[in-house]
């Protein structure tokens, strides 16, 4: 099978290539980087650690990133030189707080004694926003997509998010038909009516709620705080009172001991809340406090669940090529935000602000304070000292943003040929030809449109597919994983953290 790039006229192509490498400087790989593995092993370890096989790129990022890591003092010059040719952008603004914090969770959540600390950490947001705006001021960018996500950002007043977005909106451009997209619990939403009208007032004009699972016990198990059927109805019924036509469920799938009853009674009673959008999420246990639980989740029940929900879903009319994790009801519609469309089906750059978030240009990525530890105290110290609150700044070859690309990708179940090459000045089939040809002739993966996409088959099989996409050392890294000692020591990382940011001074 030929890629449909053949087809495309070479002066373009040309134009395009030298286009994009006059720009865009990547490093040289490290050795560890250069030598590529056997494609069936990677296969056959991405299916065999199929927990941590997924968009999640990287894996083991110190010890895989450690060569690309920036010093401090050479931020500022990186960063700059990273957004010199990016003209449109995506933002995002993380709000780390919650009522409760679910044992599942993978998020940059804080605990109990930094809630107080929202006005606070809402100022220290919008001195991120005037940092950034005076480091790129270059020229003028456009913002193509805007998520305010957490955490649990509806926790904090409409007040906050109206200051926020006009902050963003004075410091940048705005695309006018944009839509801003943020999260709630059902809990908020249910007993705060003039909250969600405060947050549409504001500008928000898509809101995601999570109702993950319905089975109480389940629920008490993950300490998911009050998310009863009737909370939900309420919930609902107080963002559509709002006027929110554009609302989101998130479901999650793949715990420990979960029954396909379970998962059918989740997908029934999410469909008869009427979003325009269901994502499913399968449960992700890297670096979560239950973490230890992984191993007792199956790959075959994982699938017979995502079988059945996918099922449901489309006989609801709520519909999703294989391998894209939402499912959208009206037509033409991806059913996400126009930040995730862009980030996943384009990579286009984006700045994370907020605590622990991830920006990410053609050439860099960063992580912001706080996502080792969890706590506001070394972002509150960055922004107070007028510095950009990164944790680590990596400058990456091109084959680790190629696979990061790829790994994001991967939510909507295919990769765009054209954007791709648009990014890196090759085509996907010159950049991983063992890879490409590895899908192909297993028919795990076929060319669509502009589109390198799963097939059914590839669909069911994709933690084995996204691994071959991953560069050398990750790709050594999943080769040589050991679960038995990895997911517990996670676990028990992941609730010292948590433990020790609960308790009062
Ligand atoms: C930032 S979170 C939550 C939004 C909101 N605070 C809530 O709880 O409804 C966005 C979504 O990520 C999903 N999620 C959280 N932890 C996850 C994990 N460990 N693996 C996969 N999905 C996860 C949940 O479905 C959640 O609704
Ligand atoms: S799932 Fe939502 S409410 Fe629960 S801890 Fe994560 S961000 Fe907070």
């Amino acid at each position: 099978m030929t890629s449909p790039l053949h087809n495309m006229r070479t002066d373009h192509a040309i134009h395009s290539e030298n286009r994009v490498l006059k720009r865009r400087k990547w490093p040289e790989p490290v050795a560890a980087d250069r030598d590529c593995c056997d494609s069936q092993a990677v296969f056959n370890a991405g299916m065999r650690h199929h927990h941590i096989a997924n968009t999640a790129y990287p894996i083991a990022h110190n010890q895989t990133w450690g060569p690309y890591r920036v010093r401090r003092a050479e931020y500022n010059a990186i960063v700059r030189r990273a957004f010199a040719d990016v003209d449109e952008l995506l933002l995002y603004a993380h709000i780390p707080f919650c009522e409760t914090r679910c044992y599942y969770c993978e998020y940059t959540v804080v605990g109990r004694r930094e809630i107080n600390a929202v006005d606070e950490y809402m100022r220290l947001l919008n001195n991120e926003l005037d940092l950034y705006a005076n480091l790129l001021n270059e020229r003028v960018r456009t913002i193509k997509g805007f998520d305010i996500g957490g955490g649990t950002p509806a926790f904090v007043e409409p007040g906050h998010i109206a200051a926020l977005i006009r902050k963003a909106q004075e410091v940048f451009r705005f695309t006018p038909d944009m839509q801003i997209s943020m999260e709630t619990t059902p809990r908020i939403a249910a007993l705060n009516a003039a909250k969600m009208r405060g947050f549409y007032d504001a500008g928000v004009r898509r809101m995601s709620m999570g109702v993950q699972v319905t089975e109480p016990d389940l629920l008490r198990r993950l300490n998911r705080a009050d998310n009863s059927l009737d909370c939900h109805k309420r919930a609902v019924e107080n963002i559509r009172t709002a006027g929110f036509d554009n609302f989101n469920i998130d479901v999650m799938y793949g715990f420990a001991g979960q029954s396909l009853d379970s998962v059918r009674a989740t997908i029934a009673h999410a469909i008869e809340l009427q979003p325009e959008a269901i994502t499913l999420y399968r449960m992700r246990y890297k670096l979560t406090r239950i973490a230890d639980q992984a191993r007792q989740v199956h790959l075959e029940d994982v699938h017979a669940q995502a079988r059945l929900a996918g099922e449901m879903l489309r006989d609801a009319g709520y519909l999703a090529p294989p391998g894209k994790n939402t499912y959208a009801r009206r037509p033409g519609d991806s059913g996400t935000s126009d930040y995730i469309q862009r980030r996943v089906q384009k990579g286009t750059a984006y700045l994370g602000t907020g605590l622990g978030a991830q920006t990410y240009s053609h050439t860099t990525i960063a992580y912001n304070d706080g996502a080792a530890g969890k706590t506001i105290e070394p972002y509150r110290r960055s922004l107070n000292a007028d510095r950009l609150p990164l944790q680590d700044l990596y400058h990456l070859p091109q084959v680790h943003m190629m696979s990061k690309m790829i790994a994001v990708s991967f939510y909507f179940g295919a990769v765009d040929l054209i954007a791709f090459y648009e990014k890196f000045g090759i085509t996907l089939e010159r950049a991983f030809p063992t890879a490409v040809e590895f899908v192909l002739n297993n028919e795990l993966m076929h060319y669509d449109d502009v589109h390198l996409r799963l097939t059914r088959r590839g669909a069911e099989q994709y933690n084995g597919v996204i691994a071959l996409f991953y560069a050398p050392s990750i790709q050594r890294c999943l080769l040589e994983f050991d679960p038995e000692q990895e997911f517990n020591r996670q676990a028990a990382v992941a609730e010292r953290i948590a433990s020790r940011n609960d308790q009062s001074d």
